[in-house]
């Protein structure tokens, strides 16, 4: 099996027997949901075409040393016109569900007013046939390309959109609100920080994030607030947010480096959770306290990996916002490596990190329904197609990491759903095409899908019970 994977361009699942640690679906509870994600700049290409308008992310790719290779997403893995081929695989790989994202400025391409009914008319494309092939739609309306026409306008966030709502009934409103604003010390766009502008002479790294995420808190609630106040009932449906964590393990069993850990998760999670579930954070209105606590029906998390904390005194102004965690990170321990790495720097496969962040979650958040929306590994970029094919350590690692997903289930965790990152390699923003998460390998030059043994995996637990 080896030899004809490592030879040829596509693997022979049926000749395999597939190790899923005792797991299937049966592991699970009634009712569990498993799909695979994306997002729509990552994914969908049409950039400029079919009257959408350009994002935030558009206008960032475009400058030169910002993305991996001045790589752009003007054709991505082309899901606009691939999106059957792409729910096929879903289907034959036993998937219930794919969480996708609308993208804002192809539907209001001016960023408000003028609707474009060409990229509505796509969404009711792709929605229609999920529908048809049985695939449950878990739409995200935020998930980092914000059209420019509202950068322009209003230098920020806001949220509206409810469409779709006759057919889709999982609705995420902001994809990694902390993504959106820690990084955007120049790293992602609007990249007011960044080396285009000079040494932040556009934002302010010590003030600034704090100001987004206090608008994208609100911007959620507000789309949470409309969408119950106006559509819920009717349509049946619910919605949530989508938030990374990453678990963080103190370096040593000092107080200082409890103290630091627990300082890294509140300032990861709880800046955004604690809010949406207790209603509490400074300088919010009794109105804005009101409309924000309880504003969400699921919790999404994306969960990745884990890093060990110490205890870290820095200087203010240093590095921008994460001074105020005052804590350091290690990815190993009396010379043992937390986990192996995987292509990304930032992602150490660590699945007891899973399990402590979904019981964390339980613990301090009130058990409220999760959706484990992201999690998942990538590969480089120029690996052979052989060789991407063969991902037995993808295999690994998505088994592993179930494996305590369901031991925080048999804990007491109320998780009713897992999303592989990703159904397919794709524009992994600044890395670009330099990055494959996923469970598809897809062939840049000519777009090609072919499913990578990880992909059979699943569909082996998927067929499972
Ligand atoms: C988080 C983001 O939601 C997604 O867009 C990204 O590609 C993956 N994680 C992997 O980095």
């Amino acid at each position: 099996l080896t030899q004809k994977a490592a030879g040829g361009s596509s693997v022979s699942p049926e000749s395999i027997r597939f190790d899923t640690g005792g797991l299937s679906r049966d592991s699970f509870p009634k009712g569990f949901v498993f799909g695979t994600a994306t997002s729509a700049y990552q994914v969908e290409g049409m950039a400029k075409k079919d009257g959408r308008g350009p994002s935030i992310w558009d206008i960032f790719v475009s400058i030169p040393g910002n993305i991996a290779n001045n790589a752009t997403a003007d054709v991505a893995v082309d899901q606009y016109h691939r999106y059957k081929e792409d729910v096929d695989i879903m289907k034959n790989l036993n998937f219930d569900a794919y969480r996708f994202s609308i993208s804002w400025s192809r539907i209001f391409p001016d960023g408000a007013g003028k609707v474009n009914w060409r990229g509505v008319a796509y969404y009711n494309r792709l929605i229609d046939y999920m529908l048809k092939q049985g695939i449950t739609p878990y739409a995200n309306l935020y998930h980092y390309d914000l059209p420019c026409a509202l950068e322009k306008k209003y230098k920020g966030l806001l949220s509206q959109n409810v469409m779709f709502g006759d057919r889709v009934k999982n609705w995420m409103t902001l994809n990694e609100p902390r993504v959106i604003v820690a990084l955007d010390n120049g790293m992602i766009p609007p990249g007011r920080c960044s080396k285009p502008f000079g040494n932040c002479t556009q934002g302010d790294s010590s003030t600034e994030p704090y100001i987004v995420a206090h608008h994208l808190i609100l911007s959620h609630a507000a789309a949470v607030q409309r969408y119950r106040q106006k559509y819920q009932e009717q349509q049946k449906g619910r919605i949530g947010i989508v938030l990374d964590f990453t678990w963080y393990e103190p370096l040593t069993d000092s107080k200082a480096d409890h103290r630091a850990a627990q300082r890294a998760r509140d300032f990861h999670l709880g800046w955004f959770l604690h809010p949406i579930v207790y209603g509490e954070l400074p300088k919010f209105t009794k109105a804005e306290e009101n409309m924000v606590k309880g504003s969400m029906d699921f919790v999404g998390v994306n969960q990745y990996t884990t890093y060990y904390v110490y205890d870290q005194h820095i200087r203010k102004n240093q590095v921008g916002y994460q001074l105020e965690w005052q804590a350091g990170f290690a990815y190993g321990r009396d010379g043992v490596p937390i986990g192996p790495r995987a292509h990304s720097n930032w992602l150490y496969e660590v699945p007891w990190g899973m399990y402590k962040v979904l019981t964390y979650v339980k613990e301090h958040y009130g058990n409220p329904n999760v959706i484990l929306s992201e999690n998942g590994m990538d590969d480089p970029g120029n690996v052979s197609l052989p060789q991407a094919l063969h991902d037995t350590r993808r295999m690994n690692f998505y088994k592993t990491y179930l494996i305590q997903l369901k031991k925080a289930i048999d804990h007491g965790a109320n998780v009713t759903g897992y999303f592989a990152w990703s159904l397919l390699d794709n524009f992994e923003w600044t890395s670009a095409y330099t990055s494959r998460f996923g469970i598809v390998y897809v062939d840049y030059n000519n777009l090609k899908r072919y499913p990578k043994l990880s992909a059979y995996w699943f569909k082996t637990l998927l067929t499972r019970s």
